[in-house]
């Protein structure tokens, strides 16, 4: 793999490269006139094997703005579906295309797999343990809101999902943040995210805090941030899952607890479950806003995949 840079996980980038990603998708999102034909004459592989919205697009759109070509693979499309593996698919591919976005919802084994060839850069659009580009987009939405990354307060509440998960690597990252992860008891963050998260917090002399109890949640932050509660391609075990849930959600009354903050959600959202009508649709929410930076953060990054590949 040596000369091609993938984006697997948060982890695997280097504290430059992460704030040299975010800044530039802050770029994009600001003079909209960066989007030149830097990637003319590249070709880009789309693969969705399971359901997107915004990622698909943002990554489709973001090579088109930026003068590639794309090829987009839905579910059914490749010879993956008669038997052939994950490896010599990736293998195939880097021989005809110059970048891969893929989305299977599997583990990061199976990204690691695409990626076992030296030619082709391979973007995770979402495993089961991670979602890389939705951080990515996250901490460029915490930058626009703010001006900085350094210093944000982000209290995350909900599942310890794949979006947690990229959320408490990459923010951490950065110096003096505070991150708080409320999550409902059996669905916190994986142990070992939750042991880099506290390494990286204080590398970076930053706050990294976990709890189950929603009682004593309150005070300053400058983001309250949700996601839905049916990860995209993922059950629960337990069919009583929504109660253990259900105090979770971001109404009018847990936002007001922490005055002043903005509502971030990574969509799609599912009104009245994770987060109510109102908070959603308040003056508070940048959810939207936050959707929009996933083509900027996207733009960003098949910038650095491909530079110099
Ligand atoms: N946030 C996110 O990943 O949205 P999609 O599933 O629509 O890509």
């Amino acid at each position: 793999m040596v000369g091609c840079r993938h984006l697997i996980s948060v982890s695997k980038l280097s504290d430059e490269e992460l704030f040299g990603l975010v800044e530039r998708s802050v770029e994009f999102a600001v003079r909209p006139e960066r989007y030149r034909n830097s990637l003319s004459g590249r070709v880009v592989g789309i693969y969705f094997r399971n359901l997107s919205t915004r990622t698909r697009t943002a990554f489709s759109a973001a090579a088109l703005r930026l003068g590639a070509g794309i090829v987009s693979y839905g579910p059914g499309d490749l010879q993956e579906n008669t038997g052939e593996t994950v490896r010599d698919t990736g293998e195939v591919l880097s021989r005809m295309l110059d970048a891969l976005v893929v989305r299977t919802a599997g583990p990061d084994a199976e990204y690691a797999a695409y990626a076992a060839q030296s030619r082709m850069p391979v973007i995770n659009a979402m495993s089961k343990e991670e979602h890389p580009t939705q951080a990515i987009a996250d901490l460029a939405t915490v930058r626009l809101e703010l001006g900085g990354v350094d210093g944000a307060r982000v209290v995350y509440i909900g599942e310890g999902n794949n979006s947690a998960v990229a959320l408490a690597l990459a923010l951490t990252r950065f110096k003096a943040t505070e991150l708080l992860v409320v999550t409902p008891p059996g669905y916190g963050l994986p142990p070992e995210v939750s042991a880099a998260a506290a390494e990286c917090a204080r590398a970076s002399g930053s706050k990294f805090a976990e709890t189950r109890d929603l009682r004593g949640v309150k005070g300053e932050a400058d983001f309250v941030y949700t996601t839905r509660w049916q990860t995209t391609g993922t059950s629960k075990a337990d069919p009583s899952w929504r109660q253990v849930f259900e105090p979770y959600r971001v109404d009018e009354e847990l936002l007001a607890r922490f005055s002043g903050a903005a509502f971030m959600h990574d969509l799609p959202a599912h009104r009245g479950e994770e987060v109510s009508e109102a908070v959603l649709e308040g003056s508070a929410s940048i959810a939207f806003d936050q959707a929009e930076n996933k083509l900027h953060s996207a733009a960003a990054i098949l910038e650095w995949c491909l530079e110099g590949n």
